[in-house]
């Protein structure tokens, strides 16, 4: 089952969605067992900014048929915090670490790529691209001519592979997809949740705290296999598809879609050793389907 994904060897196709596994909590919770038997084949960190957030005020969660949605807000150390306290901790895992960033302008985007890419512990780098854009009011990955902007700032900063993580909210987001193929990212992932909101039926108010959030669960998997299969047929770049993975079957899906990876996220909350299983029921499909 093992894969080369952007010059990196990794195990076997299954990796971690970002900010769905806090490996530092669960090897403190597991110990030594965790690393022997670590779920993924690499481990995506949860979004870094530059500076700290505290996240959105609670509640963040509201549980919906066939998944959830957050408002979690993208709670962080931010850079200094990652590099000085988590990155160490997160080199021990024994897998190729893929670093989140997310930045509110190129510069800020650029600072973290820079900073993150000079640490020999990263092996790839993703970039988080659902926020606006405070410059031009635009949210950077949700135009074509924003996220080639971007990228060309920020390419010239890291030989390291660099994966631009898809907002599915894009108008087009084959399109956006090409446009970040052309200025020169090596890999896109996708997706990432789908806004969404819940009302407290007691008070008929907004139930989370950021008032909306990102739907995430097997409830957007049809979303995210519709538009795996549609950037696949635009870009020759590696796909990281995620969306409501649970099963091998779930998996194998996404990669008839056109994935090379399979993030897996909010099965991961239920199930922490479900990366694991997945890969499992992964190969045994992938031994008995012809395709
Ligand atoms: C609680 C939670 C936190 C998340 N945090 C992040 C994050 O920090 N950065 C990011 O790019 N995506 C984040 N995501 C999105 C996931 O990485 C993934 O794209 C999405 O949840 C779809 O996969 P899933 O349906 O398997 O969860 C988060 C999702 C959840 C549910």
């Amino acid at each position: 089952m093992s894969v080369e994904f952007c010059g990196l060897e990794l195990a076997h196709p299954i990796i971690n969605a970002s900010g769905t596994f806090d490996a530092i909590a669960a090897r403190r919770a597991f110990g030594d067992q965790l690393i022997e038997r670590f779920p993924f084949a690499a481990f995506v960190s949860k979004t870094v900014t530059l500076e700290p957030r505290q996240g959105n005020p609670p509640p963040r969660l509201w549980e919906v048929a066939g998944g959830l949605i957050n408002s979690i807000g993208l709670p962080n150390k931010g850079l200094a915090g990652y590099l000085e306290q988590d990155l160490p901790e997160l080199a021990c895992l024994g897998v190729p670490l893929i670093v989140n960033v997310m930045g509110f302008s190129r510069a800020e985007v650029a600072h973290l790529v820079r900073a993150v890419s000079e640490r020999e512990e990263v092996s790839a780098l993703e970039l988080n691209v659902s926020c606006p854009n405070v410059e031009t009011g635009l949210m950077m990955g949700a135009d074509p001519g924003e996220i080639a902007a971007l990228l060309h700032r920020v390419r010239p900063l890291t030989d390291k592979p660099l994966i631009v993580k898809l907002t599915p909210s894009a108008t087009d987001v084959p399109a956006v997809a090409l446009a970040a193929f052309r200025a020169g990212a090596d890999a896109v992932s996708l997706i990432n949740t789908v806004r969404g909101m819940a009302l407290d039926p007691r008070t008929g108010e907004p139930w989370l705290g950021g008032t909306t959030g990102g739907v995430s669960g097997p409830a957007i998997r049809p979303i995210a296999l519709a538009q795996v299969h549609a950037v696949a047929e635009a870009v020759p770049i590696p796909i990281v598809a995620m969306g409501g993975v649970q099963r091998g079957r779930d998996a194998h899906d996404l990669m008839r879609a056109g994935a090379s990876l399979v993030a897996v996220g909010t099965e991961s909350f239920r199930d922490p050793a479900a990366g694991l299983r997945i890969a499992a029921q992964l190969a045994d499909l992938t031994s008995t389907v012809r395709p």
